[in-house]
């Protein structure tokens, strides 16, 4: 977990003006495969690379290429690993160069939502609670989820269940206990959250254009609350 920490923040050290996405996913790659892991998106469903590279109005799933980041991108980068047989999953959103101010509340409302998300999480409540915080703290800010996108369980699967939602959602009853596993990964947009998908087939777009910003980590459930895994300090 905390090796994915580390590779994405070498990664945001890479995200200059200039670097292509190809080069972020060929140092994730050898990183991995250094560590005795193996980047847990690639194959998967058919997808191309060891990470997504996500960039302003890409919601999500982006496939990293030779197109070359530019000063004022907002870029998001998730990373799956497996070793050991399980996996960890987390995401970061950066700034290329100098963001606009807008783009720059859009990332920190971002990670407050994850934040709240978290905050939400203990033994006895139920999955649903965490998307009445993700979404109470994007409204605060005043972004808007895009609800398409979801947490999931995670494991020595990389997507099992619960699903968990990002907005209210009353159906999302399952009951957490402590031990349990999941991923938390609010995606905002500053805009209409409608999303389309390229014709990849993978990359996820805003249907309006507004640029989105994300934060991921996998959580464990504790005795009193969540401890994230994937943070430099998790063990
Ligand atoms: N890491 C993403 C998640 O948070 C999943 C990416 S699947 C891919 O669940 F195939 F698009 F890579
Ligand atoms: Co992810
Ligand atoms: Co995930």
């Amino acid at each position: 977990g905390s090796e994915v920490a580390r590779i994405l923040a070498e990664l945001a050290q890479m995200s200059r003006p200039g670097t292509a996405t190809a080069e972020l996913d060929a140092h994730a790659h050898a990183e991995a495969i250094r560590l005795g892991a193996y980047p847990s998106t690639l194959g998967y469903r058919g997808f191309p690379a060891s990470l997504c590279t996500s960039p302003n109005e890409v919601a999500c799933h982006g496939i990293p290429g030779p197109a070359l980041l530019s000063d004022g991108d907002l870029l998001s980068i998730d990373l799956t690993l497996w070793r050991d047989g399980i996996h960890a999953d987390a995401c970061i959103t950066i700034g290329v160069g100098e963001l606009a101010p807008h783009a720059a509340r859009l990332m920190e409302v971002a990670l407050d939502s994850l934040n709240a998300g978290m905050a939400a999480v203990g033994p006895g409540r139920v999955v649903g609670e965490i998307g009445v915080a993700t979404e109470a703290a994007a409204t605060r800010g005043g972004m808007r989820i895009v609800d398409t996108f979801r947490g999931h369980g995670i494991g020595t699967a990389f997507h099992g269940p619960p699903s968990v939602p990002h907005v209210p959602d009353v159906m999302a009853s399952f009951r957490l206990e402590p031990g349990m596993v999941f991923t938390i990964e609010p995606i905002l947009t500053w805009g209409d959250p409608a999303i389309r998908t390229l014709t990849d087939g993978w990359t996820a777009v805003t249907v309006d254009g507004s640029w989105c910003a994300q934060f991921e980590h996998t959580v464990v459930v504790t005795d009193d609350g969540c401890r994230p895994l994937t943070t430099a300090a998790a063990s």
